[in-house]
């Protein structure tokens, strides 16, 4: 088969991480005979940098040529007064819609490593496994009318649309009863359906689709309750589905649950399968150039693509066995250190992970 992987490094820690996880994906290429051919592109600050425009067409025509992307973050202060449609941060949401990339998968693990790392009581968290199920291409993030205007009294508005249609709603509560029925058969929609129409509507298809999954539990909670919940008592959720606001929160949360958002993957996926795999975290763009990044999350997020992508599940496993392997013999990078474990910078972390995959 076809292995393509299309790299956008980006901006801040980007190139950095993507430096480790690349050196991790050349051990498991030639390990498990992948042939996997990598391509590079440019998106956010550097692509606006160097083109004047933060989502260039020629990424875009190679992400479409390629069977998974890797991404690793984008943005930063130095784009701050580039004007709004110009902002990074638009190039990375563009791209995702342009490939219909409607499904982000987010999951909260914690590694029992790093029980200690977590500023919720061990008991609370051990054992943590949950999935975040977030809408990635819809609701207040795209709708439209958007703007900011001025009032006939002179004054400025800024105002944004939430909606869903049927066939948003439909399609990513099919992904998420897919995912619950893989993993424990609870499924939690989240909304705000007590005040917001979209999400009354969203609650009614969810509802409608739930007899199609027998096997799948489903409940529903409002966000500022779910919000509560997760801090609370996390280990009551499996699978939680919800709209790209909400979910863009909530899996913030729900990460650090876990001690470090530097530790968790994801995979934004469209109707085939096609996915782009990135770190939940951000470019940190005030650690970035020091070798002070986690690159654990995007080289468990190449882990993940390996998995649902690039049909190589052997190499997942060895991939996350390895990061497991390295969280053992007791290194960290800052965000995850505690007393009486060791401290590395980034590239001799991704060097752990590389040799634990040779041995
Ligand atoms: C994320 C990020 C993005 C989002 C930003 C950078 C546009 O926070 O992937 O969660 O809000 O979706
Ligand atoms: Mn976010």
């Amino acid at each position: 088969m076809s292995r393509k992987v299309l790299v956008i490094s980006g901006d801040g820690i980007g190139p950095e991480i993507t430096t480790e996880t690349r050196k991790v994906l050349d051990v498991v290429n030639a390990r498990f005979d992948l042939g996997i051919e990598f391509d590079e592109a440019l998106l956010g600050g550097a692509a606006l940098d160097a083109t004047g425009i933060p989502m260039p067409d020629e990424t875009l025509s190679k992400a479409q040529d390629s069977d998974a992307i890797l991404f690793a973050a984008i943005g930063g202060p130095k784009w701050d007064d580039v004007g709004r449609d110009l902002r990074p941060e638009k190039g990375l949401l563009q791209f995702r819609s342009a490939l219909e990339l409607f499904g982000n998968l987010r999951p909260a693990i914690l590694y029992p490593q790093l029980a200690d790392a977590s500023s919720l009581k061990p008991e609370v968290v051990s054992g943590l496994d949950i999935l975040i199920v977030r809408e990635l291409t819809g609701g207040i993030y795209f709708g439209e009318p958007r703007g900011i205007r001025t009032l006939e009294n002179g004054e400025r508005e800024g105002y944004n649309t939430y909606k869903y249609n049927e066939t948003e709603i439909r399609r990513i509560g099919a992904m998420a009863f897919e995912a619950a029925q893989k993993r424990g058969g609870k499924l939690c929609s989240v909304d705000k359906s007590n005040v917001l129409e979209a999400t009354i509507l969203w609650r009614e298809i969810m509802e409608q689709m739930a007899p199609d999954y027998p096997d799948v539990e489903l409940s529903h909670m409002y966000v500022d309750n779910a919000a509560m919940q997760l801090v609370r008592a996390p280990k009551q959720f499996d699978v939680v589905v919800t709209g790209n606001m909400f979910g863009d929160i909530l899996s913030d949360a729900a990460a650090m649950l876990t001690g470090s958002i530097g530790m968790l993957p994801s995979a934004a996926l469209d109707k085939n399968g096609r996915g782009m795999y990135e770190p939940c975290h951000g470019s940190a763009p005030d650690i970035a150039g020091e070798g002070k990044a986690n690159p654990l999350a995007m080289i468990l997020s190449a882990a993940m693509m390996l998995r649902y992508s690039l049909d190589a599940v052997a190499a997942a496993d060895a991939v996350e066995k390895a990061v497991g392997d390295v969280l053992d013999q007791g290194l960290r990078t800052g965000d995850i250190y505690s007393e009486g474990t060791q401290l590395v910078n980034t590239s001799a972390m991704g060097d752990a992970v590389a040799a634990a995959l040779q041995a």
